[in-house]
């Protein structure tokens, strides 16, 4: 008969039990609850590494990461830049991370987001970027962005980040021959510059040719120089006076005019029968790219200002008629290429 009575008391053990069950479960939540928002002691951040500092450098997300293609830490110093400026202003970097990496115990290395732009025109270039390295750790607390150049050269363990816009004729100069090879147009872009030269050819009677490119840059320039410097734009009368100076010097000169402002170059000088302005009556303007690969495949250069018609300049090779403006700090190539300058 007792038997009967133990089943109620079970349950009513199992309930109380239960209630115990429930506070200890109270318990832990609320605990864990306090802990979590006043933790005892904080776990030591993740160590950091070359994904993380390659992400810094650049401006947006690096998307994609192959993590497979490990390489050994570098155990010296490392040479990179961060991204900022256009085209002119990257060859500008990379020639600096290239040259010091050679002349100092530094390795170079790109950004991911500075390298694939790069790498779409230029399929040449010897720099990796930090994928092969993006595992090893790195302390960020070591890393330099100044310009004094003798600490580059000297640095051992540490991370040395080219200031932005930096531009260095003297390093250039010195491994001219060397890093011009890195600035080999892909032959998609190679290709299509020819194909531009020998278009605008095509309709004119069969001679031999020297080809001047004409770089124009108006839209964003024009009131810059003005704010910054007090000076107007390239004139008319410069470019007239350029051109002039070449067809007394070459025979039959043909003028490959390259501009963010095609409309104005063909107002200006479209009429004359050895001038082609590219980009002029097309969908859209040639990619810089596409751009700087028609400058680079003529013979000689004019240019008003800017990197982009400098590059253009250095890779055309032969002669460069330039602005005198004072924007223009091209002293350091003028001593050694064939560069003139002539006066607005
Ligand atoms: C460059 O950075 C190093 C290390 O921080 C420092 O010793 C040196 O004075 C800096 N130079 C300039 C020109 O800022
Ligand atoms: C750099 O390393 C060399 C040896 O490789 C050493 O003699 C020199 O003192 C180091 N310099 C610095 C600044 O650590
Ligand atoms: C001038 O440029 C054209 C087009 O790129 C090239 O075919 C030609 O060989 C160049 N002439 C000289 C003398 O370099
Ligand atoms: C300057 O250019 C001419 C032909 O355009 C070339 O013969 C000469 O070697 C060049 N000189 C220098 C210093 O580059």
């Amino acid at each position: 008969m007792t038997k009967h009575y133990h089943y109620p008391i079970r349950i009513e053990d199992m309930l109380i039990k239960n209630r115990k069950v429930q506070y200890v479960i109270g318990a832990v939540l609320i605990a864990c609850i306090i802990f979590k928002i006043f933790p005892l002691y904080r776990a030591a951040p993740p160590q950091r590494t070359y994904a993380d500092f390659e992400q810094s450098l650049c401006k947006n997300d690096i998307q994609t990461r192959n993590l497979w293609n490990r390489k050994q830490c570098p155990d010296q110093g490392i040479i990179t830049v961060m991204e900022g400026g256009r085209l002119g202003n990257q060859m500008w970097a990379y020639v600096t991370v290239w040259a010091y990496a050679r002349t100092g115990k530094l390795k170079p290395y790109l950004p991911k987001c500075v390298k694939d732009q790069m790498a779409l025109m230029f399929d040449q270039l010897t720099i990796p970027d930090f994928e092969g390295i993006s595992h090893c750790p790195v302390k960020f607390e070591e890393q330099y962005v100044n310009k004094s150049n003798l600490y580059w050269s000297f640095t051992n363990k540490s991370i040395i980040i080219i200031p932005k816009f930096y531009r260095n004729p003297t390093l250039l100069l010195r491994w001219l021959d060397d890093i011009l090879p890195e600035f080999r147009f892909n032959k998609k872009l190679t290709e299509n510059a020819q194909k531009i030269l020998t278009g605008f050819v095509r309709n004119l009677p069969a001679k031999s040719y020297t080809f001047i490119a004409v770089h124009v840059r108006r839209t964003d320039y024009i009131g810059y120089i003005a704010r910054i410097y007090g000076d107007s734009a390239a004139s008319r009368q410069f470019y007239v006076k350029a051109m002039k100076y070449y067809e007394n010097k070459f025979p039959n000169c043909l003028f490959i005019f390259i501009s963010d402002d095609p409309t104005w170059c063909y107002q200006e000088f479209g009429n004359r029968e050895n001038v082609y302005v590219t980009s002029y009556g097309t969908e859209k303007l040639n990619s810089p790219a596409e751009d700087m690969a028609v400058m680079a495949a003529c013979n000689h250069t004019i240019i008003d200002y800017g990197t982009f018609g400098e590059w253009g300049s250095i890779l055309a090779g032969g002669e460069t008629v330039y602005c005198n403006l004072k924007v223009n700090d091209y002293k350091g190539l003028a001593k050694w290429k064939n560069w003139t300058k002539m006066d607005n």
